[in-house]
């Protein structure tokens, strides 16, 4: 991979996506939302890759990982009409679909696309596959905390301004009811990210979002969602239930424990 291959991607990218750009309205927001959306990941997985000292060329790799993990959304709304994957297609799967079809990493060689579509593949997993080749691994942890992290950074924002402008596309037609499933709050208490089977409410819907902490793997990423209180702003949107301060509680307690273990082990290496 090279500075060139890279510029051919992001231009390839930007001439895929514009035809997709018809319909309404809100089609055209939720297009904009994605790609907006992936752009941002292509900037943070190369930020935590050079928090941990990757090489040009791996950055470059998770760069091309994170232009093309979504790109089957695209394809998905078109077809669909949805980002529901539960009632259309795995997107994940959709965006191998739509890489291998147009060849577009042809130029690469044989193992550095195996490898970038087997991290796309796996970007969405509940969990990932054990006893895997370190790239793959370190690729696709990469990209499920970019991707997460954007998420959050997405719907902290949607959540505190949701009356202003509504988007079914974000809240997956699920009913806006003031229940917090016990299921799912036992889950974050018991530090397991919770399964996409078990959402029943809107609510249960951001409890799901905020398990995802629990599948992140880099201490960089920890730094950053503290900062940007993105776990503070969900909660605060929920009610204000015992179960839910104990789950505020449980997650910033869970942050703090892996930005002390991280400095610990720095400190000693
Ligand atoms: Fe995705």
């Amino acid at each position: 991979m090279k500075k060139e291959d890279l510029d051919f991607f992001h231009s390839w990218f930007r001439n895929y996506v514009k035809p997709y750009y018809t319909g309404n309205d809100d089609v055209k927001l939720n297009l904009r939302l994605k790609e907006e959306h992936i752009h941002r990941v292509c900037r943070s997985i190369v930020e935590l890759g050079k928090d941990l000292g990757l090489v040009e060329y791996k950055l470059q790799t998770a760069e091309i990982i994170a232009l093309f993990h979504d790109i089957g959304r695209f394809e998905q709304l078109r077809r669909y009409k949805t980002l529901n994957d539960r009632c259309s297609i795995n997107h994940a799967e959709l965006s191998v679909e739509v890489v291998k079809e147009t060849n577009v990493l042809e130029r690469l060689e044989e193992e550095e696309r195996a490898v970038i579509l087997k991290s796309i593949r796996y970007h969405n997993a509940y969990k990932l596959p054990e006893n895997e080749l370190p790239d793959f691994l370190l690729y696709t942890k990469l990209l499920r905390d970019a991707d997460k992290i954007d998420i959050w950074f997405i719907v902290a924002d949607y959540y505190e301004k949701r009356q202003l402008h509504p988007n079914t596309a974000l809240e997956f037609d699920l009913p806006d009811e003031p229940d917090c499933s016990s299921a799912i709050i036992d889950d974050i208490m018991n530090c397991r990210c919770t399964c996409r089977a078990d959402i029943k409410t809107y609510n249960d819907m951001k409890l799901f979002q905020l398990s995802w902490i629990f599948d992140i793997n880099f201490p960089a990423s920890f730094h950053y969602i503290q900062e940007h209180n993105y776990i503070d702003k969900i909660i605060n949107t929920l009610p204000d239930t015992s179960g839910v301060k104990k789950v505020r509680n449980h997650l910033n307690s869970y942050i703090d424990r892996n930005i002390k273990d991280n400095h610990t082990s720095r400190v000693l290496r």
